[in-house]
């Protein structure tokens, strides 16, 4: 039996710090706690340290025989160390490559897909039609000023036209803006901005204070249509509207103009259009206004009336929907539900 009277090294010391330290090493799960015990066994404070450091106070004749003792327990325990510690990363590891596995054979959750609101389809249909023609499409702010919405279309200071149009006027009240009440005022835009000869469709937002019910909607869209050129006559707008009308309605469609009256053109008409597939049957449905521009507005815009004349036309979007696609209520329109989206988007 080895025993060192002066170090406290003995056999038995020794075994039994190398079985502490091996049983807590077999026990320890993961790496901070095989940190744990190798500090604990290992470390300094440990008895295999102890034993260690106090090695240099052995007499000389038996340093080679106790050093050899801590020499093996110290090995038995890095050993286990080394082994455990082997398993615990191969055993985290693969628990972190599960945790972190992506089963690509999964079902995604989706977020529902969206849907265009009919109203931005028909409007692209429109300016699609239109753009087959060779004419552009055009755009004015909805944050209008009164100027380009009322005076520049020939509405007089005090026109009774002007008390018409229910409009939003943007406070202050000197500013002259307001929301745009229709789209006409694209049509000045368009020819103070553009060379002629000029072609433009503009579908556009509008705004009048109506309250929302199933007929009205105090935010709207609107679609004007301005040509102007050498020659154009009432024969050119006609046609227009005629091929118009066919390409939203079916080769059957036909239009018929009404005697009216808007300050911006002259003469000026009410137009319907034969709708020959109509729910309930074929029928005449009002559908919007046009007429030949009025010189005023040329005049307003520079150009010579007598070198160029157009014609213009302006319809209500929402209207136009919802009697081409049988939609009766404006406030389903304005809801925002997709599921009406989805219902009547694809088929506008
Ligand atoms: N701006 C008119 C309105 O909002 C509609 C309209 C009528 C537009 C005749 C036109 C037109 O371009 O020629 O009631």
């Amino acid at each position: 039996m080895l025993v060192s009277e002066t170090t406290l090294i003995s056999e038995q010391t020794a075994a039994e710090a190398v079985a502490a330290a091996i049983t807590a090493i077999t026990v320890a799960t993961n790496s901070a706690e095989l940190r744990e015990a190798r500090s604990t066994f290992t470390g300094e404070g440990s008895t295999l340290a102890r034993m260690n450091a106090s090695l240099k106070n052995v007499p000389n004749d038996q340093r080679a025989a106790l050093g050899k003792l801590v020499g093996q327990a110290r090995g038995q325990v890095n050993a286990a160390l080394a082994a455990r510690e082997a398993e615990v990363l191969v055993a985290e590891e693969t628990a972190r490559l599960a945790s972190e596995a992506v089963d690509v054979t999964a079902v995604a959750t989706r977020w529902r897909a969206g849907a265009r609101h009919p109203l931005s389809l028909l409007m692209d249909r429109i300016s699609d039609i239109f753009t087959g023609m060779g004419w552009e499409v055009a755009e004015g702010p909805e944050l209008e000023n009164e100027w380009f919405n009322f005076d520049a279309m020939n509405f007089d200071e005090d026109h009774p036209a002007r008390a018409m149009q229910d409009t939003f006027f943007i406070e202050p009240l000197d500013s002259h803006l307001v929301l745009r009440t229709h789209t006409s005022p694209v049509q000045i835009r368009s020819l103070l901005d553009r060379a002629l000869p000029v072609y433009v469709i503009a579908p556009g937002r509008t705004f009048r204070t109506d309250e929302l019910d199933a007929t009205h909607t105090p935010v709207f869209h609107q679609v004007e249509g301005l040509a102007i050129d050498k020659g154009l006559t009432m024969a050119d707008l006609r046609g227009t509207l005629e091929h118009f009308a066919r390409a939203m309605f079916g080769a059957e469609a036909k239009i018929r103009l009404r005697p009216n009256y808007f300050p911006f053109t002259e003469p000026s008409a009410e137009m319907d259009v034969w709708q020959p597939n109509a729910k309930g049957g074929a029928r005449w449905v009002e559908w919007g206004g046009c007429g030949m521009v009025n010189t005023n507005i040329l005049r307003a815009a520079g150009i010579d009336p007598d070198v160029y004349q157009g014609f213009a036309f302006g319809m209500g979007v929402e209207r136009t929907l919802q009697f081409r696609n049988e939609m009766n209520d404006m406030r389903d329109m304005v809801e925002g539900d997709i599921r009406f989206s989805q219902q009547f988007g694809m088929v506008v």
